[in-house]
C-alpha cells in the first residue's frame, strides 16, 4: 500500500470521458476513479488500485463493504420477492423492520415507523408528520445543517454553493438559527465560559423573528455532518429539548449520518439521554441498499390519516431484509464499542499531528465520526480550502480515500467502515500525516 498511484488510471480515464459525455454536469464526484469492487474497508478501482476507504460511501458503510450476512439476505430475498409496493400488497420484511426499529429507538414512549428511500425523503416525511400533528407550519433548522437536496430539505440546509445556488425560491416557514459551532462561535464566545448563548438566543428569536406557537418542529443533526462534523457542547441538545418542550414544539433528530453505531452508540442522541419526538434514519441502515425511515412517538406518527404517507418503492422488501441483516451484524460485532475505540485511537493521533502542523486548527469528533478543520492561520482561522483539497488528492494518490466537508470546504471528515482493522487505521493515518506534513510546508 505504499505505492504512489497515477490517478486516474487508464480505464478510469476512459470511463470519465464517457461520464462527461453522457452524465449531467451537475453530478460530480470527489475523486476521478471508478470503483469495481470493495470488501470491508478496502476498495479496488477498475485499474487495480486499492484504497483504504475513509469515506464509507458518505457514512453508509458502518458495517463495511459487502458484509457477508447482508449479501446473503439480499440474495435470498431477491430470489423470493423484489417488489409489490407496500401500499398495494403488503409483505413481512416491512413490518419486521418497523418492529425492530421501534424497539431500538431511544426512550420509553412506544414508537411507530414509516419507510422511504433516501435521507432527504425521510426528512420530508418527518416535516409532514410534525405539521400534521401540531397543526403548525414553522420549522426551525440550524446554520451549517445538511438535510438533503429536495425542496424542503434544501430549504433546511446551509452551504449555499453547491446545494442551493440558483435553485430557489425555497420553501416558506423555514427559520434558521446559528448552530453550536464552538470553533467558529457565532457570538465569538468561548465554551464553557460563554453561558451558552446558542441556547439563550431562542428567547430573543421567539420575540424578534417568529412566535413559538407557530413552530411545528426544530430539526437538528446531533453532530452536524456535511457542515463539518460539528459536535455541540454536551448541554446543548438537552437544553434544546427543554426549550422545545416549553413551547410545545417537536424535536426532530436527524440521525441520517450519525446513526447505526457511528458515534459509539446505536444513535448519537443516546449520548444525551434525550427521547426525540421524531427521528430520521438512512445511510448505514442497510449497508448501501437505498432505504430510509422516520421513527417516532406512536401518537405523533399516527397524525397523518391512512394513505397520506407512502411512495412506490418505500420500504422495498430487499432493502428491508438488508437492513435487518445489517442491524444484526452491527449488534453481533458490537460496532458501537468498536467505533468508540477507533475514535479514541484516531483523535489521539490527530491531536499529536495538531501539535506538529499549524494547518490543523481543530480536531473534533464523537466516536468514529471524526474530522480535522484546516486553517491558513490559527489566529484568524482563515479556512484552508485549497490546501484541504490538495491533502485529499495526495492521500488518494497514496491509497487513502477521503472526503472534505464544512461550509468553508476546509474540513476533512473520516467515516471509515467500522470493520476496519487496526493495521489499516495505522496505515491510513501514516498516509494522512505524510500529506498534511507536505501541504503544511506550503502555508
Ligand atoms: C444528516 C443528513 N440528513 C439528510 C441527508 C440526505 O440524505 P440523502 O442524500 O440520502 O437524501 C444527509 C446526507 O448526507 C445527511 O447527512
Amino acid at each position: 500500500m505504499s505505492n504512489y498511484y497515477e490517478i486516474p488510471g487508464q480505464k478510469s480515464k476512459e470511463l470519465l470521458e464517457k461520464k462527461n459525455k453522457y452524465v449531467a454536469r451537475g453530478i460530480s464526484a470527489s475523486a476521478p476513479v471508478f470503483i469495481e469492487e470493495a470488501k470491508g474497508a478496502l476498495m479496488k478501482d477498475v485499474d487495480g488500485n486499492t484504497f483504504i476507504d475513509f469515506a464509507g460511501g458518505i457514512g453508509v458503510l458502518n458495517a463495511g463493504h459487502c458484509p457477508e450476512p447482508v449479501v446473503e439476505a439480499i440474495k435470498k430475498q431477491s430470489e423470493k420477492l423484489i417488489h409489490t409496493c407496500f401500499m398495494a400488497a403488503m409483505y413481512e420484511p416491512y413490518v419486521n423492520l418497523a418492529e425492530r426499529l421501534a424497539n431500538l429507538a431511544p426512550g420509553s414512549t412506544p414508537k411507530k415507523v414509516m419507510f422511504a428511500n433516501s435521507g432527504a425523503e425521510a426528512v420530508e416525511n418527518a416535516v409532514k408528520i410534525a405539521r400534521s400533528y401540531s397543526k403548525r407550519p414553522g420549522i426551525i433548522a440550524f446554520e451549517m445543517a445538511f438535510h438533503g437536496r429536495t425542496f424542503m430539505t434544501m430549504s433546511l440546509t446551509s452551504k449555499v454553493k453547491p446545494y442551493k445556488f440558483g435553485f430557489g425560491p425555497f420553501a416558506p416557514e423555514v427559520y434558521k438559527i446559528p448552530s453550536a459551532y464552538c470553533y467558529r462561535c457565532y457570538y465569538r464566545s468561548t465554551y464553557p465560559e460563554c453561558g451558552m448563548h446558542c441556547l439563550e438566543q431562542f428567547d430573543r428569536f421567539f420575540v424578534a423573528e417568529v412566535a413559538p406557537e407557530t413552530i411545528a418542529a426544530i430539526i437538528i443533526e446531533p453532530v452536524q455532518g456535511e457542515g463539518g462534523f460539528i459536535v455541540p457542547p454536551k448541554e446543548f441538545l438537552p437544553g434544546l429539548k427543554s426549550i422545545a418542550e416549553r413551547h410545545g414544539i417537536l424535536l426532530i433528530v436527524d440521525e441520517v449520518q450519525t446513526g447505526f453505531a457511528r458515534t459509539g452508540k446505536m444513535f448519537a442522541i443516546e449520548h444525551y439521554q434525550i427521547e426525540p419526538d421524531l427521528m430520521t434514519v438512512a445511510k448505514s441502515i442497510a449497508a448501501g441498499m437505498p432505504l430510509s425511515g422516520v421513527i417516532g412517538k406512536d401518537y405523533i406518527m399516527d397524525a397523518p390519516d391512512p394513505g397520506h404517507l407512502g411512495g412506490t418503492y418505500t420500504g422495498n422488501p430487499v432493502a428491508c431484509e438488508a437492513a435487518l441483516a445489517t442491524i444484526d451484524y452491527i449488534e453481533k460485532e458490537n460496532l458501537s464499542a468498536r467505533a468508540e475505540k477507533i475514535g479514541n485511537v484516531i483523535i489521539k493521533r490527530l491531536k499529536e499531528m495538531q501539535d506538529k502542523y499549524q494547518i490543523i486548527g481543530d480536531v473534533r469528533g464523537l466516536g468514529a465520526m471524526i474530522a480535522i478543520e484546516l486553517v491558513k492561520d490559527r489566529k484568524t482561522k482563515e479556512p484552508a480550502k485549497e490546501e484541504t483539497a490538495k491533502i485529499i488528492k495526495e492521500c488518494l494518490n497514496n491509497g487513502l480515500f477521503m472526503l472534505s466537508a464544512g461550509v468553508f470546504g476546509n474540513v476533512i471528515r473520516m467515516l471509515m467502515p467500522l470493520v476496519i482493522t487496526d493495521e489499516q487505521i495505522e496505515q491510513a493515518l501514516n498516509i494522512l500525516e505524510k500529506a498534511v506534513a507536505k501541504i503544511n510546508r506550503e502555508i
